[in-house]
């Protein structure tokens, strides 16, 4: 596990809380920038602050591959989505005070320059738990986010729960990929039933959505700032958006907005339980189907771990040659969990996104939510995630996919 990136205790999420502060004094101006980040945004005063920065290098960071270069990548994937949807329009054009180093911290990371999972979720929390224990989460807080809200705070870390609360699950899995080489039954049996459990209790944590995040909240004020540069014509940017890295240099970029599919933990369980997702007809241009092109937006050890498990899970073939019955129905309600939790979240999707696209003023939310105004037409068709994704068709067709994955 150690070397794809993955923590025993934790999974995806870091083996220790998150760097809080980068030390160096050079990086003072980011600091002081992120500490205000919400009230300079609500003032709208983000931008003004941002063009004053000077261009920083990432040599000052200790550690660039692990605490102080996560942060540094989190900081600026934060600035980013923050100066381009900044309220009264799009800014079509990155400053090469953000640019240039998030370029290069993202391609030590290797992760794309925009708003991931990875920043938001995995790298942006703390905890106040004696012993560590991130699946606490009334003991957790997120570090950061653009409205200062506790909505946004409860959005962000139900994710880092749910990472946390699922880890237990990978080197049981492991386990039973090996087992299944030695044909031991009896461990792969538990751990089907061992997997059926966390999912389930992973739903009901998803479910907790409902405490203190109000879908009005995250529908108008959260959600904008989570949209990506990709398929944003409609919300003004059809070039996608111009990293400048000064003296004449610099590209168009377009990227795909924060979505939950670059979890590797959600990608983990269907590869072990063998659960094959299709290409969607949801996202435009070329794609071989957004879940591996979400890969290319999880930390390069994390994919590379994900590449692996699919190489050797063998656990599906494995049911399906069992002669042990209670194996094949283990390896069912394993599937029907991971369908259930699918469910859930087509549940919480409806409150948080679809009944509020069709009440929505359409002038009120940032250029995602204008985009989707005027392309849903008051119907559920042509609404579309922050990933890129038709939103429903999307989630059901995944639903449906986990439950073709059961055994007769
Ligand atoms: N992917 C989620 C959305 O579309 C965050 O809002």
């Amino acid at each position: 596990l150690a070397d794809f990136g993955v923590s025993p205790r934790n999974g995806f999420l870091p083996d220790h809380q998150p760097c809080e502060y980068l030390s160096d004094p050079y990086y003072a101006c980011w600091e002081s920038i992120m500490a205000d980040l919400p009230s300079l945004l609500n003032k709208g005063y983000l931008r003004s602050r941002v063009d004053e920065l000077p261009v920083l290098s990432i040599s000052h960071l200790k550690q660039p591959g692990e605490g102080e270069g996560r942060r540094a990548y989190m900081i600026l994937s934060f600035l980013t989505h923050a100066y381009i949807w900044e309220a009264g329009g799009p800014s079509e054009r990155l400053p090469p005070a953000i640019s240039v180093p998030f370029l290069e911290i993202s391609s030590y990371l290797s992760l794309p320059p925009t708003a991931t999972y990875a920043a938001l979720n995995l790298w942006n929390f703390k905890s106040s738990s004696l012993t560590q224990d991130f699946t606490r989460i009334d003991q957790l807080r997120s570090l950061h986010t653009f409205t200062g809200t506790e909505d946004e705070e409860w959005f962000y870390l139900i994710s880092v729960a749910i990472e946390a609360h699922g880890a237990q699950i990978i080197p049981v899995m492991l386990n039973a990929i090996e087992a299944a080489q030695t044909d031991n039954s009896h461990i792969i049996l538990a751990a089907f039933i061992k997997f059926g459990f966390c999912v389930r209790e992973i739903g009901l944590l998803l479910k907790r959505m409902n405490e203190r995040c109000s879908p009005d909240i995250f529908y108008n004020r959260i959600r904008p700032f989570l949209a990506g540069s990709k398929n944003m014509a409609a919300a003004g940017l059809p070039n996608g958006v111009f990293y400048d890295e000064g003296e004449g240099r610099g590209e168009w970029r377009m990227y795909s907005g924060g979505s939950n599919a670059q979890s590797s933990l959600i990608q983990f369980f269907d590869i072990v339980l063998g659960v094959e997702h299709k290409p969607t007809g949801g996202v435009k241009g070329p794609t071989n189907g957004f879940l591996s092109e979400m890969r290319n937006y999880m930390p390069g050890p994390h994919r590379a771990f994900l590449t692996h498990m699919s190489q050797i899970s063998n656990l599906r073939a494995y049911a399906d040659n069992s002669l042990i019955p209670e194996v094949l129905e283990a390896f069912n309600f394993a599937v029907i969990e991971l369908e259930k939790f699918r469910d859930i979240h087509i549940q919480i999707v409806t409150r948080y996104i679809i009944t509020p696209s069709t009440k929505a003023a359409p002038n009120s939310g940032g250029g995602l939510n204008l985009a989707i105004a005027s392309s849903a037409k008051k119907d559920t068709k042509g609404l579309h995630g922050t990933g890129g994704t038709e939103l429903l068709p999307f989630l059901r067709q995944s639903r449906d996919e986990t439950r073709y994955t059961a055994l007769d």
